[in-house]
């Protein structure tokens, strides 16, 4: 069931300038969904909407089946978390905790109920009377999530809120996170511009670019078949070929150019209507060294069999685990990853082959 939903929403800091337009979102009940996109794209805004720091030019805000478009930030019962822990210095743990349970007159009985509970959830159970100087950034940070689940909110929303941590403290600090939301079934909004943290804790991603959420799917989903060349190389496709002509076929989709044809078996990855650009990692490219003569049949072989390209390596990097390509084609440049092979030296003939089940076609 939809709990959140952004319909149409336009968003701008000054007249001319849209920051969000045409913004839609649907957000299921109990969901965690990342905000995931470069710098500027308008994750913070789209957070600073839906909190209610910020106004809509145009569109429509549903919360709960009500129109929240108006509701000012007092009146919406959401929680924040945000980069800056922003504690209050000067309240012990305990009171920075109950804040906003005083704020809507709760009594202090209960107050004292749900804040120890609070800490408890957060592992921080023993450090009420300590004030926020003497705890360390992931207790601070822990301090902020127990701040905004006291209240039990009816959604929470999350900004970069790990990205103040060292590496390893994030790593537990985001399963920490979604332990608690699970524990508790808070519908989750978070923003981060680190992929791996938000694909794996997520039940969603929203792949946002400029202003523009451009797929919203499971992680895996996105993963394996993203929908536009900006989502294929936000998460890794490095390697993309236009082709001149497209034929559907039983099962099949033919790519045609001059220089060849490949044949791509219809998955959910490909499917897109009239798409004639494929993408593929540079893992998934299978590059051997090219001889002129096939053995068994003793032909030339020209390079031009389906889903080939035949080149030359310009460029081999040692990455450690494994080797980096560049292998210029008549196609253009490719990127291949080859773990702990005969390494290819610059300037040698090689074969590209490319599995059709590990192409996608993008938008
Ligand atoms: N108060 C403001 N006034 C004018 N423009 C703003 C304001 N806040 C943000 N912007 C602009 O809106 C765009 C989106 O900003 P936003 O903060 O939403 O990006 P973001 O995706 O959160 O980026 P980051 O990953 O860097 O935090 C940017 O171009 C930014 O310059
Ligand atoms: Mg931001």
């Amino acid at each position: 069931m939809t709990l959140l939903a952004l319909e149409n929403v336009s968003v701008a800091y000054d007249h001319q300038h849209y920051i969000l337009r045409d913004f839609n979102l649907n957000i299921e009940r109990g969901q965690f969904i990342s905000l995931l996109g470069p710098s500027g794209c308008g994750k913070t805004t789209t957070l600073r909407l839906i909190a209610g720091f910020l106004e809509a030019k145009s569109g429509q805000f549903t919360f709960n089946g009500k129109n929240y478009t108006k509701v000012p930030v007092n009146k919406r019962n959401f929680g924040f978390v945000f980069q800056s822990y922003a504690l209050f210095p000067h309240l012990s743990i305990f009171e920075n905790v109950a804040f906003g349970l005083r704020l809507r007159k709760v009594s202090d009985s209960e107050i004292a109920k749900r804040v120890s509970r609070m800490l408890e959830i957060v592992s921080l159970t023993g450090y009420e009377k300590r004030f926020p100087k003497e705890l360390s950034g992931g207790q601070k940070q822990r301090v902020a999530i127990a701040r905004a689940l006291v209240i039990e909110p009816d959604l929470l929303l999350f900004d970069e809120p790990l990205s103040n941590l060292d590496a390893n403290l994030r790593v537990n600090m985001r399963v920490e996170i979604r332990r608690i939301q699970q524990e508790l079934g808070i519908t989750t909004v978070y923003v981060s511009h680190d992929q791996e943290e938000c694909f794996s804790i997520s039940d969603q991603v929203a792949i946002m670019n400029n202003g523009v959420i451009e797929q919203l799917d499971r992680p895996s989903t996105i993963f394996k078949y993203p929908r536009t060349e900006f989502v294929a190389k936000f998460i890794g496709f490095s390697n993309f070929i236009e082709f001149a002509y497209r034929e559907d076929r039983d099962g099949e989709i033919w790519l045609k150019d001059k220089a060849t044809s490949f044949r791509v078996p219809k998955h959910a990855g490909t499917d897109k209507s009239g798409g004639r650009k494929i993408a593929i990692r540079p893992e998934d490219i299978n590059i051997t060294a090219d001889s002129p003569f096939i053995p068994s049949t003793g032909q030339i072989d020209t390079g031009k069999e389906l889903n080939q390209v035949a080149g030359a390596v310009m460029v081999s990097t040692f990455l450690g685990r494994s080797y980096q390509y560049v292998v210029r084609t008549e196609m253009g440049d490719f990127t291949v990853n080859r773990e702990m092979e005969e390494p290819y030296a610059n300037g040698q003939k090689v074969l590209l082959t490319f599995p059709g089940d590990k192409l996608v076609i993008v938008n």
